[in-house]
C-alpha cells in the first residue's frame, strides 16, 4: 500500500497538535523575477540566484532531519516565457543536475523528478536518468525536483494509467491509496507543509492531490531572499499548528 493520502499521514501528522518536525516539505519557488526587476538585472539573474538558495535550503533541509523536500521548479504553464527564460532556466536545470551527479553520493541527497519529461531536451532526459540512477543506490533524504508538472496533468495522467490496469484486469476496485500509487508521488508520504514565497497567495496547481491536509505557509519574502531563518519560521508556524484530518482534537 502507498505511503501517503490523508489516511496515512506522516510521522508528524497525527491528529492533534504537530510539535514534531515536518517529515516532508514541498515549496513553490516564486519571486525570482520580481528580485532580479528589483535590482535592475534580467529575470534569468533572479532564476540563478534562485537555484543557490534550493542548494542552501536542501542542505538545511537535510541537517535538520526532513526527509523529503519537493520543489516546484517548472510547471507545465511555464512553457509561456519567453524563449530565452525558459533556455536560460533549462540551462541552470542542466548546470544543477551536473553538478548533483558528482555530488550527490557525498552529500547523501537523492533526486526524484517529478512531471512529465518528454518535452525536455536529450541532454536534460540523460542527466536526469543518471541522477534517479544514483539515486536509487542511496539512502535517506530526497529531493522531488517538480518538472513541467502541473497538478490537473498528474491526476489526468494518473486515472488513464489506472484505466488501461483496469481494461487489462490488473486492478479492479479503485481506492485513494490505490489510486496514489498511479501519481508522480507514489511511496512518498504526503507533504506536511507547502511554503509559498513571494506574497503570491495561490496553489498553482501544485501537487493537488497530495496536499488535501497539507499546511500551508504563506510569506511575502522573494525565493532569491528565502533562507534558513525563513524557513525556521515555517517550520516554528507548522509547529503550532493543530491537524485533525477532519477529525476534532485528541486528548
Ligand atoms: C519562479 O519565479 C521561478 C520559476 C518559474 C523557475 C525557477 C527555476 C529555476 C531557478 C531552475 C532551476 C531549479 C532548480 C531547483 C535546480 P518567477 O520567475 O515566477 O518570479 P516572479 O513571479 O517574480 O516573476
Amino acid at each position: 500500500m502507498g505511503l501517503f493520502t490523508g489516511k496515512k499521514p506522516s510521522k508528524a501528522g497525527k491528529t492533534g497538535n504537530t510539535a514534531a518536525l515536518p517529515r516532508h516539505i514541498a515549496i513553490i519557488m516564486d519571486g525570482n523575477g520580481r528580485w532580479a526587476k528589483k535590482r535592475g538585472l534580467p529575470r534569468t539573474a533572479g532564476h540563478a540566484v534562485g537555484v543557490e538558495t534550493f542548494r542552501t535550503i536542501a542542505t538545511y533541509c537535510k541537517n535538520i532531519g526532513i526527509d523529503y523536500l519537493t520543489i516546484y521548479a517548472f510547471s507545465t504553464e511555464n512553457w509561456k516565457r519567453p524563449k530565452e527564460e525558459v533556455e536560460a532556466i533549462m540551462g541552470l536545470l542542466e548546470k544543477y543536475l551536473y553538478e548533483a551527479i558528482e555530488k550527490m553520493e557525498k552529500d547523501g541527497i537523492r533526486l526524484r523528478v517529478m512531471g512529465d519529461t518528454a518535452p525536455l531536451s536529450e541532454k536534460l532526459k540523460k542527466l536526469i536518468a543518471e541522477t534517479e540512477m544514483i539515486s536509487d543506490r542511496l539512502n535517506g533524504f530526497q529531493v522531488n525536483l517538480c518538472l513541467n508538472y502541473g497538478g490537473r496533468a498528474e491526476i489526468v495522467r494518473a486515472a488513464q494509467k489506472y484505466a488501461e490496469d483496469y481494461k487489462s484486469g490488473k486492478v479492479s476496485r479503485l481506492t485513494e491509496e490505490a489510486f496514489s500509487e498511479y501519481m508522480y508521488s507514489a511511496g512518498i508520504p504526503d507533504p506536511d507543509l507547502i511554503i509559498r514565497p513571494s506574497g503570491e497567495l495561490r496553489f498553482s496547481n501544485f501537487l493537488l492531490w497530495q496536499s488535501a491536509y497539507s499546511e500551508y505557509y504563506f510569506t511575502d519574502v522573494l525565493w532569491p531572499d528565502f533562507s534558513e531563518k525563513e524557513l525556521d519560521k515555517a517550520i516554528e508556524s507548522y509547529k503550532k499548528r493543530s491537524r485533525r484530518f477532519g477529525a476534532i482534537e485528541s486528548k
